[in-house]
């Protein structure tokens, strides 16, 4: 069979992304503009402004991943199109652009669910590095900004199935990096920023107990994959006890002198970045940082690979932008080595969102001729089945 190369377009949160993949193997180009410097005075996405930023980028992002892929609008086999989830505005951008072009080029339109395409980055890139035997089932944890899941990951011949076996109850992983980082005023995005602080700080400092999660999961079932015999069993995560310990830390020691100098100084700085903020920050500042970190780190890796373990996995996927973090991808080399899993994470560039895992996650649909008619409409919410 000829390859096929497929235009991904992606507008699901703050970042306007185009790329083109070769049979859902190989990335040929890969094009982001991120929102970072519009929405950074705000410390968190500003979804009027995140719709008004991709309106403006779209044209000129899709015609550049074009152009450095050799590509043109007419010699793509199809296109794919985040859906959801993500801001109802600015998914409606990629979404309307992606039908127009599909309408008026008469190709076919692919729409794909931005986690699928989290978890398919993952594939994308093991089959770049020319691994084509990652073992099934997979359990795929997709750690971002607006999600914490836990999917355990089958192939098909009709293309994956997931099957969602727990989440946050309350924040996502992601959301909480960024709401302390707002806490202590070390600028937007918070994880990056928290990831390199983190590193000149005493993780041991401060303890932040574990959350307790009531009644899920169920102990003591045994090694065994979820399915009739064991109902409703999920493995769930909670992020927003830790926030609010991190607030009643900074109260408690009286912190709020100093983080409302550091917010000043930051103002007056164009996008800083982390060795800007670094000289910033006193010693209890970086301590609370490093000890939030790991206290992250240890529970999302302690309840994946507890996960792992009941569900009887055969390779684990650690995704989305949270997944770019060092300590977790050590943490998790480490712990899956231990517990005898191969573990594969994106490179950092497509852990973070892009539209290259759209056109990878389409390619499985592409080949079932699942494609998507131009009633198409985007879904803040979908969920990922
Ligand atoms: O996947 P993504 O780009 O967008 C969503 O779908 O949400 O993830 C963005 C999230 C943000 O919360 C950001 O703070 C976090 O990923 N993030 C990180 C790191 N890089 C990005 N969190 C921790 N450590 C990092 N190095
Ligand atoms: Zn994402």
């Amino acid at each position: 069979m000829r390859d096929a190369y497929i235009l991904g377009i992606e507008t699901s949160c703050d970042e306007t992304a185009a790329a083109v993949v070769r049979s859902g193997e190989q990335v040929v180009s890969n094009v982001v503009a991120s929102q970072i410097a519009t929405h950074w005075p705000y410390g968190g996405v500003v979804p009027e402004l995140a719709s008004r930023e991709h309106l403006r980028a779209i044209v000129p992002v899709v015609r550049r991943a074009l152009e450095e892929a050799g590509q043109t609008y007419q010699s793509v086999d199809a296109l794919a199109v985040t859906q959801g989830p993500g801001l109802a505005g600015a998914l409606l951008v990629g979404v309307s652009y992606a039908k127009a072009l599909a309408f008026a080029l008469d190709k076919p339109l692919i729409a794909v669910n931005h986690l699928e395409g989290h978890i398919h980055a993952v594939l994308l890139e093991e089959k770049q590095k020319g691994n084509h035997e990652v073992r099934f089932p997979v359990l795929a944890l997709v750690v971002s900004g607006g999600h914490t899941h836990l999917y355990l990951a089958d192939e098909q011949e009709r293309g994956w199935t997931y099957e969602n076996v727990g989440q946050t109850r309350d924040d996502a992983a992601g959301e909480a990096f960024d709401k302390v980082a707002k806490l202590l005023a070390l600028g937007y995005p918070g994880g990056p920023v928290i990831d390199k602080l983190a590193r000149h700080g005493n993780r041991e400092a401060v303890n932040f107990p574990p959350a307790h999660i009531k009644g899920r999961p169920r102990p003591g079932r045994g090694r065994r994959r979820v399915g009739a015999d064991t109902p409703g069993m999920t493995f769930d995560f909670s992020y927003s006890g830790i926030k609010t310990a991190v607030l009643r830390y900074i109260e408690t020691h009286n912190m709020h002198p100093a983080i409302e100098q550091r917010r000043r100084a930051l103002a007056e700085m164009q996008s800083p970045k982390a060795d800007g903020v670094l000289k910033l920050c006193d010693r209890q500042t970086l301590d609370l940082v490093a000890s939030f970190q790991r206290a992250m780190v240890g529970d999302l890796v302690g309840k994946t690979l507890n996960a792992a373990g009941e569900l009887d996995v055969a390779t684990l996927f650690i995704t989305g932008g949270v997944a770019a973090n060092s300590e977790l991808r050590a943490a998790f080399e480490r712990e899956a080595a231990m517990a005898g899993l191969p573990a594969y994470f994106p490179s950092r560039p497509l852990s973070t969102d892009n539209a290259a895992m759209i056109a990878a996650a389409a390619y499985p649909k592409f080949l079932a001729r699942d494609f998507a008619g131009l009633e198409l409409s985007a879904e803040a919410s979908l969920p990922l089945k």
